[in-house]
């Protein structure tokens, strides 16, 4: 039998309150029930990094997160990263993005790494680039916007 939950959570700053089948995934309730259709629905099974979003600041795919889990907790999105931020300017400078899909996932990744650590070496950036897959680019300009981010030139 298909319980619901019900749960209070912030998500890019916002209270939010739902009552929602436990099954929901926190995807789920970012596109569909909030309209927050910046995190992408990739592969939907932990593959591809592209519903990566923030929990209390670190990594996780929403496509395999039960939105029930997250009672509580503070969600970002790629939809509250700012058009200035160093990332998306780098992202613009470098062409990093083709048709696009993926930089979401890229981007939350990354932020959370220079939150952590604004000046990565390329190890660090190579290891989270490592969480994304990418059909279009080579990683080669995604890796040259990182470095730029990091504030280590291209
Ligand atoms: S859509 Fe979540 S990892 Fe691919
Ligand atoms: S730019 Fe197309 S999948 Fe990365």
């Amino acid at each position: 039998m298909l319980t619901d939950v019900s749960l209070t959570l912030w998500v890019n700053g916002d209270l939010i309150r739902r009552t929602l089948p436990a099954s929901t995934s926190l995807l789920d309730l970012l596109r569909e029930h909030l309209g927050l259709t910046g995190s992408k629905r990739g592969c939907d099974l932990g593959d591809c990094g592209a519903c990566t979003v923030l929990v209390n600041g670190v990594p996780r795919l929403s496509c395999i997160t039960l939105a029930a889990d997250m009672a509580g907790e503070e969600v970002r999105t790629v939809d509250a990263v700012e058009p200035d931020h160093p990332l998306v300017r780098a992202f613009d400078k470098h062409v990093a993005a083709q048709c696009g899909f993926c930089t979401p996932g890229f981007v939350m990744n990354l932020s959370a790494l220079l939150e952590e650590d604004p000046h990565p070496d390329d190890g660090a950036i190579r290891e989270a680039l490592g969480a994304n897959i990418c059909r279009c680019t080579g990683y080669t300009k995604i890796l040259a916007a990182a470095r730029e981010a990091a504030g280590r030139g291209a």
